[in-house]
This record gives C-alpha cells, sequence and structure tokens, in this order.
C-alpha cells in the first residue's frame, strides 16, 4: 500500500538546500534556540503579519502553553469543538480548564458560530476555534460573539498553515494561534515542533519564559516552566519550506479542484466559504457509503483515513465530564461518514483520476 501522504516526495524536490541547511546547523553545533529558531519566528511573523512568533516543542504544547500564559486555570471553561484532534482538548485540561463542546457546521466541519453564545457561562475564559482539515473556522462571527462577552479567542491552526479568512490569516485573527509543524502537516518538520503567535506582546514574553523552564537565562527561574524549545535542526528545516508553502497549498487547492471536479454529486465534498481560503491539509469527503468505500479503496492499494471516527465528546478519557451519545448530533453524523483521501502538494493528477475513478466504481454497485 502506498503511504497516505509520501513525504519523501516533497523531500526529493527541495533535498540539495535541505541538506545544506542542516550541514549549517551541524557545522555550527548550535542546536538549541538559536539563529534558524530566531530566523525562522521572525519569517513566520512577516508572513503571518503578527508582531510575535514564539517557536515551541510541538503544537500541542503550543496550545498549552498559549493557554497558559492566558492565565487560564482551574474552574475556568474553554467553549470548543467536539471535531478536532485530542490534543485541542487535552491543552485545555493540562491547565486545569474545562473544555465546553458545541456542535459543529455540517459544510465545513468547523464549531458553529451560532451555537456559541449559549454556552458562555461567568466561568467561560476562551472560545478555542480548530481550523480543522485547513477550512478556517468562521472567524467573523466567533470574534464577535468573544469581544461582545470579553473573552479570549485562542485559534488551534495546527491544520492550516497560509489558510485565510476575510483576506487574514488563520492564527494572526485571534488574540493567540498554535500551529503544529508535524511532519505531515502542510508546513510539516521532520519530527515535532510547533509555535504560538500573537499581536500581545507580554503574552509573548510569558510562552518565551515558559518553553525555557520559566527563565530568561542564567539560571534564574521566574515561574514553574517547561522543556519546550523547538530545536535548530527543525527550524532549519521549516525555514527551507516556509519558502515554498504558497505553492504547496496552492498545489493543495489544484488536487483538491480535481478531487472535487470527478467526487462532486457522487459524495459529499469539502465546501470553501465565501471569503475564505481553504488549505486542504486533508481532503475529506463524505458518505454514508464510507466503510464500504474505504474497504475497496484498501483492496486496490489505496490508503485513506478516517479523521475522526469518535468526536472528542464520546472519548473515553473523558467520560467524567459526563457527555452522552446525542449531545452534538452533526459531530457524530460527521464522524460516522467523514473520509479522508491521500492529498499532498506532489500528488499525481494521475492518482487523482484513479483514487476518484475507484471511489465512483464503488458507488455505481449501490
Ligand atoms: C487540530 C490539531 N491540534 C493540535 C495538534 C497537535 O499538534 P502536535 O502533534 O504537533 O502536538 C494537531 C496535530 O497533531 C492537530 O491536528
Amino acid at each position: 500500500m502506498k503511504p497516505f501522504v509520501d513525504l519523501k516526495s516533497q523531500y526529493l524536490t527541495i533535498k540539495e538546500e535541505i541538506l545544506e541547511a542542516l550541514e549549517g546547523v551541524l557545522e555550527s553545533s548550535q542546536y538549541i534556540l538559536g539563529k534558524n529558531v530566531k530566523a525562522f519566528e521572525e519569517e513566520v511573523k512577516n508572513y503571518l503579519d503578527v508582531k510575535e512568533a514564539v517557536a515551541v516543542a510541538s503544537g500541542t504544547d503550543a496550545l498549552h502553553l498559549a493557554l497558559k500564559a492566558l492565565g487560564i486555570g482551574k474552574g475556568d471553561e474553554v467553549v470548543t469543538t467536539p471535531f478536532t484532534f485530542f490534543a485541542t482538548i487535552e491543552a485545555i485540561l493540562y491547565v486545569g480548564a474545562t473544555p465546553v463542546f458545541v456542535d459543529i457546521d455540517g459544510e465545513t466541519y468547523n464549531i458553529n458560530p451560532d451555537l456559541i453564545e449559549e454556552k458562555i457561562t461567568s466561568n467561560t475564559k476562551a472560545v478555542l476555534a480548530v481550523h480543522i482539515f485547513g477550512a478556517p473556522a468562521d472567524m467573523i462571527k466567533i470574534k464577535t460573539v468573544a469581544d461582545k462577552y470579553g473573552i479570549y479567542l485562542v485559534e488551534d491552526a495546527a491544520q492550516a498553515f497560509g489558510a485565510m479568512i476575510g483576506g487574514r490569516k488563520v492564527g494572526s485573527i485571534g488574540d493567540v494561534g498554535c500551529f503544529s509543524f508535524y511532519p505531515s502537516k502542510n508546513l510539516g518538520c521532520f519530527g515535532d515542533g510547533g509555535m504560538v503567535v500573537t499581536n500581545n506582546s507580554e503574552i509573548a514574553e510569558k510562552i518565551r519564559i515558559l518553553r525555557n523552564h520559566g527563565s530568561r537565562g542564567g539560571y534564574i527561574h521566574e515561574t514553574v516552566g517547561f522543556n519546550s524549545r523547538l530545536d535548530e535542526i527543525q527550524a532549519s528545516i521549516l525555514r527551507v519550506k516556509l519558502k515554498y508553502i504558497d505553492k504547496y497549498n496552492e498545489l493543495r487547492r489544484k488536487k483538491a479542484a480535481l478531487y472535487n471536479q470527478y467526487l462532486s454529486g457522487k459524495v459529499i465534498t469539502p465546501k470553501e466559504k465565501e471569503g475564505s481560503y481553504h488549505v486542504y491539509h486533508l481532503y475529506s469527503i463524505r458518505s454514508p457509503l464510507r466503510d464500504k468505500i474505504r474497504d475497496l479503496l484498501k483492496v486496490q492499494g489505496i490508503p485513506s483515513v478516517v479523521y475522526y471516527p469518535l468526536p472528542m465528546h464520546l472519548q473515553k478519557a473523558i467520560s467524567f465530564l459526563g457527555y452522552k451519545e446525542g449531545d452534538f448530533p452533526v459531530a457524530e453524523q460527521v464522524s460516522k461518514e467523514i473520509l479522508s483521501l491521500p492529498i499532498y502538494p506532489e500528488i499525481p493528477e494521475e492518482e487523482v483520476f484513479y483514487i476518484s475513478q475507484c471511489i465512483l466504481k464503488c458507488l455505481e454497485n449501490f
């Protein structure tokens, strides 16, 4: 079976630049908080048009440290989506706060902005919006609600580097934006990595201290922090890849448009809402015949993945929150029907055609 995301095909297109970047780090022998991390932070600031960028060890840490820096903790509630990767929820729990779920929009699979207000209480400190699959959440409506109640807006943009809504890049719209550079992410390194961005210098400074054992350096510790630094090797790789991110996102969009052309009307294809720029970190279709499609693709040697088979509110790990089946019908339905097909910038167009034909053939039998 082919890999779901062929990371090697991208590596080969930039191999020389990557090897040169790696050699530069090895020659400098400076591996932690050196010039590549600093330069990468500057480059991301410019790219996203934000005042501050702090590189950390993973997307999970970006979320965790962001919530901690905002002073969110025990007794606080964070309103979020049940249709995400578990790390979004873990971060809320790490700081001692309680996740409060809101059902999703059936078209973008992101938090339904019209349902947020009814979940806000005197304990609500933040809305944590996720841009799932690379599709921007409705930040305009969500920000209006957050501003009305004077609560923080945090963006989990782990799957959406370069995505835009209303002409602004996601991650730069809320109080804090969090990114993951996990290898298969649309901007991915060769290990773990993450970043927090914000226009608030005070928050950025807190995160800078938190990522480095609560210290500004010199073995003086202001607070109990963490070891959560992006390393120089990963930063040097990300600096090479950042130069190509617009091209990569455009290629993803081109391949997504091809899938749409072949599959629309036969399955539910992803929606790009007006005024938004979807980066298709994942290309996910929906069909009541999801499992049959998946089985047939497997027989043909085509990988596909169910992101995500069980919404967060039904996960055993957080059963103590007391949610039950039926609480968020849209998220539950989507989890039963969703299927992500192979997509990456370098996927050959013939492969998109072939995968689509296999799906159409499968559907002919029902
Ligand atoms: C939506 C979302 N949030 C958070 C994360 C966590 O990122 P990381 O794996 O870099 O810790 C991921 C990715 O894994 C993700 O997809």
